[in-house]
């Protein structure tokens, strides 16, 4: 990390160099939002996908984007290199105000900050991780990848004291995502997950695998999933940027299926693989 070079406000400058005001909304109240954009060998994945997302983000907390997707483009290629995976950090905030107001400061630049690091395959997605079922205590606009991440944070460390990677948000009785991550399950041999409402992240991993499902004739479902559902789940999977696809082999102490990664799993991966050579 120490020699990682980032782009801040249109330079770039060694890790160690780049600062902020601690009069920055994103400091001061977590006011801006973020895309974490996966690269593979020197590709970016899905790239108009996170941009329009981005763009999505920005128009609901009402900032302009600052850069045309061709600008963005450009910004990260000096930060790609070709033999490694890595992963494109991207964050947006209202910029710095004068004094600290909740409302919004007139004419300010919003902070633009990327970094790009290397990632490894996530260990877990071998042998499957353990999660926990726990209450959704989110706010009603999780379709926006804001910073805002306390409940998120809180959320996965309370999963991490008990002893699992990832916790899985129960809003009401229905599934919502994981804390950092969107959830699938594998209920009467259809691949579900749950619908795109506002009250999770659409996620870009989620998408490609219901693509890949539609184009493979796998049978699959965007539905409402009732915690007794996932209870009753074959397989169950979480989905990232970062972690692609993980096996979920223990839910609240208890064996998904035969404890292992699945066989749905595994045809899933390696569609996902081959997609990620084709990109
Ligand atoms: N998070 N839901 C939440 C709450 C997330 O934070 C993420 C990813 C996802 C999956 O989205 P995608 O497939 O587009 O990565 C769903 C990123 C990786 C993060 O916060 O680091």
């Amino acid at each position: 990390m120490a020699d990682l070079t980032v782009f801040l406000n249109g330079e770039y400058l060694p890790l160690a160099e780049a600062k902020i005001s601690v009069m920055d909304r994103g400091f001061l109240f977590g006011d801006g939002v973020y895309e974490v954009i996966p690269v593979y060998a020197g590709r970016i994945f899905r790239i108009e996908e996170h941009l329009r997302r981005l763009n999505n983000s920005l128009t609901d907390i009402r900032l302009d984007n600052p850069y045309t997707p061709q600008e963005w483009q450009a910004i990260f290629q000096p930060l790609l290199v070709s033999d490694k995976d890595q992963s494109l950090y991207l964050q947006i905030t209202r910029g710095i105000a004068e004094k600290r107001d909740h409302a919004f400061p007139e004419k300010v630049t919003p902070t633009v900050l990327v970094m790009c690091t290397e990632v490894k395959p996530f260990e877990g997605k071998f042998t499957g991780i353990k999660a926990v079922t726990l209450d959704d205590t989110r706010w009603d606009l999780c379709h926006i990848k804001a910073i805002t991440l306390l409940a998120n944070i809180l959320l996965r460390q309370e999963a991490i004291d008990e002893g699992c990677a990832e916790a899985i948000l129960i809003k009401q009785g229905y599934v919502t995502e994981g804390a950092a991550s969107n959830v699938f399950a594998v209920i009467d041999g259809v691949l579900m997950t749950p619908l795109n409402n506002g009250a999770i992240l659409a996620g870009i991993t989620r998408d490609v695998i219901l693509e890949l499902a539609a184009q493979n004739n796998i049978p699959f479902s965007e539905q409402v999933i009732a915690l007794e559902a996932l209870q009753q789940a074959t397989e169950i999977w979480v989905t990232s940027s970062t972690r692609e696809i993980v096996p979920v082999v223990e839910l609240d102490g208890l064996k998904v299926g035969d404890g292992k990664p699945g066989p749905l799993f595994r045809r899933m991966d390696t569609l996902l693989q081959a997609e990620k050579q084709a990109a």
